[in-house]
């Protein structure tokens, strides 16, 4: 059974639906060199970092550029999701992440951030949640994207748990894959997301000791 110490929670698409406005950015960027870009796309790239992201879309394209012209389309993309995003506030917050943050702090199990955005800190300030987090690491700290573990691996060790002692909730399967690539014990969340222990469509009404027992059951 799980020795249940901490929690380690992704960004966009878990905490808050940021993940509409990446999807948006990036589509318009894609529209604007001309490579199509769909839904399936979309979901291979959740996760994923800025930079790999961008490659993506450039080898669907066929497209070879400058490094000075990479940058210069990230900086874009940036600035047209900063802008999709600039209104979030804490009403926000999906269903289920405050109350399932209150059981686990009322429980002593600590809470981490372990995402592949850079923008981390300016959403969660939005949202109101930062202080609610033990240690937040994000795309400024890492130097390995999901499905590398080393995001989730940071957080845990900044919490001083082992992987082995820590649950991540994830909405992407390249964060379901890197989670398992580290050790942890997976909740997924949205749809198709077989390799995660457990799966939700959504977190909305469910409680720690909820998802304890079912990933005893798994
Ligand atoms: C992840 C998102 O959390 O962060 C991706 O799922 C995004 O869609 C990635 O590309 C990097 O985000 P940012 O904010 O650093 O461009
Ligand atoms: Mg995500």
């Amino acid at each position: 059974m799980l020795n249940l110490k901490a929690c380690i929670f992704d960004l966009d698409g878990v905490i808050v639906d940021t993940a509409r406005h990446h999807f948006a950015a990036w589509k318009k960027l894609a529209d604007e060199l001309v490579v199509p870009f769909t839904e399936e796309d979309n979901h291979r790239l959740k996760g994923v970092s800025r930079v790999d992201s961008l490659e993506y879309i450039l080898q669907k394209g066929d497209l070879v550029l400058d490094s000075a012209t990479k940058l210069r389309l990230m900086d874009r993309k940036n600035m047209l999701y900063l802008n999709l995003a600039k209104g979030t506030s804490p009403g926000d917050v999906l269903p289920g992440i405050v109350p399932l943050m209150d059981e686990m702090a009322g429980l002593n199990v600590s809470i981490g951030l372990g995402s592949s955005s850079k923008n981390a800190h300016m959403i969660l300030d939005k949202l109101n949640l930062t202080s609610r987090f033990d240690t937040i690491v994000d795309g400024n700290n890492i130097t390995l994207s999901k499905p590398d573990p080393e995001v989730f691996l940071k957080a845990a060790q900044a919490m001083s748990v082992t992987p082995q002692q820590c649950l991540v909730f994830e909405d992407a399967q390249s964060g379901v894959e890197a989670a398992l690539a580290g050790g942890f014990q997976v909740v997924g969340v949205g749809h198709g997301l077989e390799d995660a222990h457990v799966n939700y469509g959504s977190l909305k009404g469910l409680t720690l000791e909820a998802i304890l027992k079912q990933l005893a059951l798994a």
